[in-house]
């Protein structure tokens, strides 16, 4: 059960999807090993209405500037289909390493699918993942599934219900769902704009060494251990999961020093710390110590991060009606 289809809607169609932060697995994801992601309650929200003529927030050059709302145009607009203006707002940091670029691509996938007559909801989180790779050139459908499906979602781990499963060239991906613990996690962009696919093809060479395959068992292990820390809602052994898969990352050359100021600003209150996302910039996820939310909070701001207090998102990607909440995730 892949969750509450999206139904069909009449032009204007709204949809929002939530962002995402990676606790365990990013980068290993990409060559098909486990991961886990959260959805967080940021937000991007778009909104289709009937224009003259195709515009990105009044803007019809601004369509040609962004290739994410370009390609969900070309691959999912019909051609004949009415002009519509795309308008766009975010709580998500941009080039952050949030999700920012997954949940524009889930939400303009899910106001397409609506315009178009509605969709079971593996069909979003399978275009949407085609959208953000053909955009990005290089990635997994981690970001784009998480933000299509809400709550906490694991790749390529076993237990849990299964929710869809996606493939690229030989690769091949499994998404399932993992009970959200109820923890309170505190996220911070670093301030350095970090681009997705440079870093991926960078970890790529980096593993393309004689160690690499040693380095991806090592990852996939720390990640499956954390995966069970989670499900068994153990925060001590998840944070020092956390920890261990941040030095992976640190060892495949993915964190900066903005990122390890944060990193110590936060130790002596954290469970757990480490980057989030492709790393070189970017972000940190932090799972605090049990009452220390506002320290972390604090901590990380006094560092330097725009930090946010985030919770696992109550609803993956949805419309939005007036009056009406988008469906709560389903396990
Ligand atoms: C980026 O948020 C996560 C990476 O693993 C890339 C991907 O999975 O597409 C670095």
């Amino acid at each position: 059960m892949s969750g509450a289809p999206i139904p069909a809607a009449t032009l204007p169609v709204s949809a929002r999807a939530p962002g995402k932060c990676i606790v365990f697995g990013e980068h290993a994801v990409v060559h098909g090993r486990p991961e886990l992601l959260l959805a967080i309650d940021l937000w991007t929200q778009v909104l289709a209405s009937p224009a003259p003529s195709m515009r990105l927030n009044g803007d019809p050059a601004a369509i040609a500037e962004n290739a994410y709302v370009r390609t969900a145009l070309a691959a999912l607009w019909p051609p004949g289909a009415p002009s519509v203006d795309w308008r766009t707002v975010s709580t998500i940091p941009r080039a952050a390493g949030l999700g920012s670029s997954a949940a524009l691509s889930a939400a303009m996938t899910a106001a397409i699918f609506a315009a178009r007559g509605g969709a079971e909801r593996s069909e979003v989180a399978e275009a949407a993942f085609r959208l953000e790779r053909d955009a990005q050139g290089i990635g997994s459908p981690g970001d784009t599934s998480a933000s299509v499906a809400g709550g906490l979602v694991t790749l390529n781990a076993e237990g849990g219900s299964l929710l869809w499963q996606l493939t690229h060239e030989e690769r091949s991906w499994t998404v399932r769902r993992v009970a959200d613990p109820g923890w309170v996690w505190v996220v911070a962009y670093s301030g350095v704009p970090r681009n997705t696919g440079d870093a991926v093809r960078s970890v790529g060479r980096r593993l393309a060494e004689p160690d690499g395959p040693r380095l991806l068992e090592e990852f996939e292990s720390v990640a499956l251990a954390g995966i069970d820390a989670v499900r068994n809602e153990d925060r001590e052994l998840t944070g020092q999961k956390m920890a261990e898969n941040h030095e992976l990352l640190r060892r495949v050359g993915v964190s900066h020093e903005r990122l390890e100021a944060l990193l110590d600003a936060v130790r002596p209150v954290a469970a757990g710390s480490k980057l989030t996302g492709a790393g070189a910039g970017g972000s940190v996820v932090v799972l605090p110590r049990a009452g220390r939310e506002v320290e972390v909070l604090q901590r990380l701001k006094r560092a330097g991060g725009q930090a946010y207090v985030v919770r696992a998102a109550s609803a993956g990607t949805g419309l939005v009606t007036p009056g009406s909440e988008p469906s709560a995730p389903t396990s």
